[in-house]
């Protein structure tokens, strides 16, 4: 058997390990025969040296069968699910994992909390009182049997590489690396067992890619390499140069699924959200998916969907009804916008960084959230406004750093003399 050396060394040569090789070190950093040090410096012969398609797939392999498999071959229907890489205002998974689910599809997602200015499905759900989503494997799987879907929170034998690659990555600048990118979030999706997965790969300044280059050919490999696994993946590529709801905070998040699925509001959250759940219905199977969606949305059988997860996972279904019941901030400031024009950018990176400011996300892993406080726009790119006129409105309690975000809010914002075009919503669709 190669030692953990004798791999490092064939990877620093820039050669292809091979699919034993590649177990070896992922057996090896989950159950400690690799040391940190060792596992580390794998990680930075892979990012400089890269790794081919099929050392890829066996890496991904590897990483999901390092902890449990969910077995979801029970389900009375087609399993599907979807994984954003993460944006600002993205709140796609609260409105279409109902709506799939109102149509008939199996939706059993686990998902992760907010990481960096990027909010998460999971810090959202707890914002709904009394809603907890840390469910045992057993009730999770009887309740997507019987209400179609549910989201719960990764247990903590879910791709358990993942969690050491992860962590040893973000202390040593080996984050940015596509394999590895591509086997961190495959591994996870895999192991959480659906047949049918479909990938929101984020574009631009809130996204994990900025150029629409870089996104694209993440979202090809996330693709090629899914399907090479025999599962079936598509790839939305979609815009992150601003927020995507007008909503941001997690209960402001689920105030706005609320009101998308009750036919109250509407804009690029919904729109995104149709389109990744037609992808959705498409894959698993069903004929006219973009009709079932948009019937589940207007019949109000989405909105239903949800008071029942809502429900099942203890919070209470009334929200849905009457959004008043959600935690509400103390305070509501406008911001006003420093001149008259067209709004040009929204650099959505920092306008996370503002709802954080407010008390919305984590600056530490042990920070506690403030489920109330965020930020409402008022405007998206190539909408006009007057010098005066609120752009935003922050929701504060007092422990919020207004002066802070509101700074964070104003400089991440242009305003043009001229008109601008309004950028487009989905760049590409990879099959
Ligand atoms: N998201 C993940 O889960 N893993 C990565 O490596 C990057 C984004
Ligand atoms: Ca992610």
């Amino acid at each position: 058997m190669p030692t953990p050396v004798d791999i490092i060394q064939k990877k620093r040569l820039g050669k292809a390990l091979n699919r034993e090789e590649i177990e070896q070190f992922v057996r090896g950093c989950t159950d400690g025969s690799f040391a940190d040090y060792q596992t580390a410096a794998l990680l930075m012969a892979i990012c400089i040296n890269g790794m081919n398609a099929e050392e890829t797939r066996d890496l991904t392999m590897a990483m999901a069968h390092s902890g449990d498999m969910l077995d979801l071959s029970s389900l009375s229907g087609p399993t599907v699910d979807k994984h954003s890489t993460g944006g600002v205002g993205d709140t796609t998974s609260l409105i279409l994992v109902p709506l799939v689910a109102a149509c008939g599809a199996k939706v059993a997602k686990m998902s992760g909390r907010g990481l960096g200015f990027t909010g998460g499905t999971l810090d959202k759900i707890e914002s709904i009182p009394g809603a907890n989503p840390a469910m045992e494997i057993d009730d999770f799987i009887r309740t997507v049997e019987t209400i179609g879907c549910a989201i719960i929170s990764q247990t903590g034998d879910l791709a358990p590489a993942d969690k050491v690659l992860y962590a040893l990555r973000d202390v040593t600048a080996t984050v940015d690396s596509l394999p590895l990118i591509v086997s961190s979030i495959l591994s996870k999706k895999l192991a959480s067992g659906a047949q049918n997965i479909v990938l929101d790969v984020k574009s631009g300044s809130g996204a994990l890619m900025e150029t629409l280059e870089k996104s694209e050919e993440l979202a090809r490999m996330l693709v090629n390499i899914g399907n090479a696994t025999g599962r079936h993946f598509c790839a939305l590529v979609t815009d992150m140069n601003q927020p995507l709801g007008m909503n941001i905070g997690n209960a402001l998040e689920v105030r706005e699924a609320i009101e998308i699925l009750a036919g109250k509001t509407g804009g690029a959250l919904k729109e995104v959200s149709l389109d990744i759940g037609t992808h959705m219905l498409r894959l698993a199977g069903f004929d006219r998916p973009r009709e079932r969606i948009e019937e589940a949305l207007t019949s109000g059988a989405g909105l239903k969907k949800l008071a029942e997860m809502i429900e099942a996972l203890g919070g209470d279904p009334r929200v849905c009804e009457d959004i008043s019941l959600l935690p509400q901030a103390e305070k509501i400031i406008p911001v006003p916008a420093p001149e008259s024009g067209w709004i040009c950018s929204m650099t959505a990176c920092d306008i996370g960084r503002a709802s954080i400011a407010l008390g919305a996300g984590r600056i530490q892993k042990s920070d506690k959230i403030d489920p109330a406080v965020g930020i409402i726009m008022t405007r998206r790119i190539g909408e006009s406004i007057e010098k005066g006129e609120p752009v935003a409105f922050l929701h504060a309690n007092p422990a919020s750093d207004v002066e802070s975000a509101k700074k964070l809010l104003l400089n991440a914002i242009r305003i043009s003399k001229e008109p601008v075009e309004t950028p487009p919503l989905v760049y590409a669709v990879i099959e």
